[in-house]
């Protein structure tokens, strides 16, 4: 059987890891079987290109050990259906070429839906991981991604319960679905550990003794930092908690470019890793360059709290247990709300402000790791896809 597995932008990197390693695996637990009776999986890897930054691409690559990816279709920025469409044009190309019989995509980012349209119009079978995520917000580019990649793919791979009802509603049907769990936590549960090497704190001056109060930001979707009044009134809230405690901000490239267009610089410091000591009186508002996967997983572990707009960090934080307050107003995660640790702010400046304020003074939530999110998806979307009987 011959898989390609697709990445395109950052979110890609840390769901793709798990599944490389449970295909390598697979492979060496058939290798050494006496009942040689399944297949060697092949796989390829292909990049879209969507990231290209090193910061927003290589560097997950070499901390997450993913092997270079065997083609990169280079396609880079541009509007939406530029995007979609470019990729569309190249990674056809590639699978004429590779006849794949799967081709693999995971999350919800403009090469995920361009790579499963293609595939599917070839008629070769796709597997959709983080299937049946719903926001309900159509405004949000990533749903219009999730809607239409799982109409179109065979396996859909999904994180919670909530998902498989929401792809039953629309009309799939039962057989596609396979609740095997969330493959983000495959990753950060792998990771935990080495995160603890990690020398971000010590180099941005945040753990001088035991000192740790800071706060974790980050912030790039469209409906947050394309619009200017949406932007403000998060620039205020963040302003007022920043006098109580610092707040790092690894910067997303759109991000920068909004604050400047907006004109809202004046407020952030930039800082570089290591020569800006912070000090826990040194209250502000910090911008750093957007951090590796080992330094963000250490800085959030450490964190008083949590401000974001991601989809993952949502996930991660439910299951490290940190408080999360989310910059929406929706979310396709309910479970993180249910279960877990956030609480979704949206842009409302005076809910952001209190519900930091709660939690500088004590307030904790005791999350529940939701079922399944354990560090095996990978291997039981391997098991699913090879039609392996021979698991534990
Ligand atoms: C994309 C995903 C979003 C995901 C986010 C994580 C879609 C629709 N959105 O949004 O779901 O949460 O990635 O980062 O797919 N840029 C750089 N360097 C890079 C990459 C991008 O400078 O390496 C610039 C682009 O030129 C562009 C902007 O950042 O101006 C946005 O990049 P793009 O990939 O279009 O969308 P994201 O906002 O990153």
């Amino acid at each position: 059987m011959k898989i390609i597995n697709v990445v395109g932008a950052r979110p890609n990197f840390m769901k793709i890891s798990p599944i490389i390693r449970a295909i390598d695996s697979h492979n060496n637990r058939i290798q050494s079987s006496i009942r040689k009776n399944n297949s060697i999986l092949e796989s390829k890897l292909v990049h879209t290109g969507q990231h290209y930054d090193y910061k927003m691409s290589r560097v997950f690559f070499e901390e997450l050990k993913i092997p270079k990816p065997d083609i990169h279709l280079g396609v880079g920025p541009g509007s939406h259906a530029e995007q979609t469409g470019n990729v569309m044009i190249e990674f056809e190309k590639i699978l004429s070429k590779e006849k794949p019989d799967l081709v693999v995509v995971v999350g919800d980012v403009n090469s995920t839906f361009s790579c499963a349209i293609a595939a599917a119009k070839l008629h070769i079978s796709v597997a959709h991981v983080e299937a049946g995520l719903r926001s309900f917000d159509r405004l949000m580019p990533e749903e219009i991604n999730r809607v239409l990649t799982d109409a179109i793919s065979d396996y859909l791979f999904t994180p919670s319960s909530d998902a498989d009802e929401n792809l039953l509603n629309e009309g799939i049907t039962e057989d596609k679905i396979f609740r095997v769990g969330d493959v983000m936590v495959d990753s950060l549960l792998f990771n935990l550990e080495r995160a603890k090497g990690s020398t971000i704190l010590k180099d941005l001056g945040l753990e001088n003794g035991s000192v740790t109060n800071y706060s974790l930001l980050t912030m790039h979707r469209p409906s947050n930092v394309d619009d200017r009044e949406s932007l403000s009134k998060i620039v205020e809230a963040l302003k007022e908690i920043s006098k109580a405690i610092p707040i790092i901000f690894p910067i997303h490239p759109r991000t920068r470019k909004q604050i400047k267009h907006f004109g809202f610089r004046k407020h952030f410091t930039n800082i570089s890793r290591n020569n800006s000591k912070i000090t826990s009186t040194k209250h502000g508002l910090y911008c750093i360059e957007p951090l590796g996967y080992l330094d963000f997983l250490k800085l959030m572990s450490r964190a008083k709290f949590i401000l974001t707009d991601s989809g993952g960090i949502q996930e991660e934080t439910t299951v490290i247990g940190q408080p999360c307050l989310t910059l929406r107003d929706t979310t396709e995660r309910p479970i993180t709300l249910t279960q877990g640790t956030n609480v979704l702010v949206h842009n409302d400046t005076q809910r952001i402000i209190d519900e930091a304020s709660l939690i500088m003074n004590g307030k904790r939530t005791n999350p529940k790791c939701p079922d399944l999110w354990d560090g095996k998806t990978a291997e039981r979307i391997i098991r699913i896809v090879s039609n392996c009987k021979d698991y534990d």
